[in-house]
């Protein structure tokens, strides 16, 4: 499966030992203000089944990552089909990461390296992003790595209830606009 490998961090596969933090996190109230509900053990346990599965058939997805000066897990970052359903389709960036992970730019030197392999490595013509209208540190990374919104593309998404979280925004980024900064070097074929 590829490795995304950018100054500080790896974007790999995920081990037995990612589990327990990325569980902590997903039911952590902070990182999850933005979704309707925080995730169980279980749940984060069957998601990091998921993720492997998509990594080992697809070579892409949603990959586990780490600071490579500590070698701790942080979070996750990747690329996934958009689900069935919205109002378009295409490829979307996505991250996550544990609180005290935030304000280092982490997230934002990951995304650069996803939306990089996605244009690089899987030739894709555009990369989109997802987050509620109330993510504004999520909007963020997406403005940092050059992404655009267009208020016309905003929707309302289907599966959350009536609330502030139901209002959605989405961001675009074409490989003609994109300027690849982020990516120290990428290894693939283990
Ligand atoms: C979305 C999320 C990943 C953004 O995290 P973040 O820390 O705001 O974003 P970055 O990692 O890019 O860090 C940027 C911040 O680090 C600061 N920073 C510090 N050192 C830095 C460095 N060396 N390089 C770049 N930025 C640095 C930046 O100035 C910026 O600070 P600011 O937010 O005060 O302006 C995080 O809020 C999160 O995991 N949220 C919960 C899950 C979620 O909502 N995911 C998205 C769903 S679509």
């Amino acid at each position: 499966m590829t490795e995304l490998h950018t100054e500080r961090l790896v974007l790999r596969g995920w081990r037995e030992s990612d589990i327990a933090p990325w569980a902590a996190m997903n039911a952590d109230p902070e990182v999850r203000e933005h979704f309707p509900d925080v995730l169980t053990r279980e749940q984060s346990e069957a998601s990091v089944a998921r993720f492997r599965t998509e990594l080992e058939q697809r070579g892409w997805g949603w990959w586990a990552v780490e600071v490579r000066a500590t070698g701790g897990f942080i979070g996750f970052a990747g690329l996934d089909p958009v689900d069935d359903g919205l109002p378009f389709t295409g490829v979307e960036a996505g991250w996550r990461l544990a609180r005290p992970a935030w304000g280092h730019g982490y997230a934002t030197e990951a995304a650069r390296a996803v939306v990089d392999f996605g244009f690089e490595s899987l030739g894709l013509v555009e990369v989109l992003a997802v987050t509620t209208a109330t993510n504004l540190r999520s909007q963020a990374v997406m403005r940092r790595i050059g992404m655009t919104r267009d208020p016309a593309d905003d929707f309302d998404d289907p599966d959350v209830p009536e609330g502030p979280l139901r209002r959605n925004v989405l961001y675009r980024l074409r490989a003609e606009d994109h300027r690849p900064v982020g990516r120290v070097g990428n290894t693939g074929g283990r």
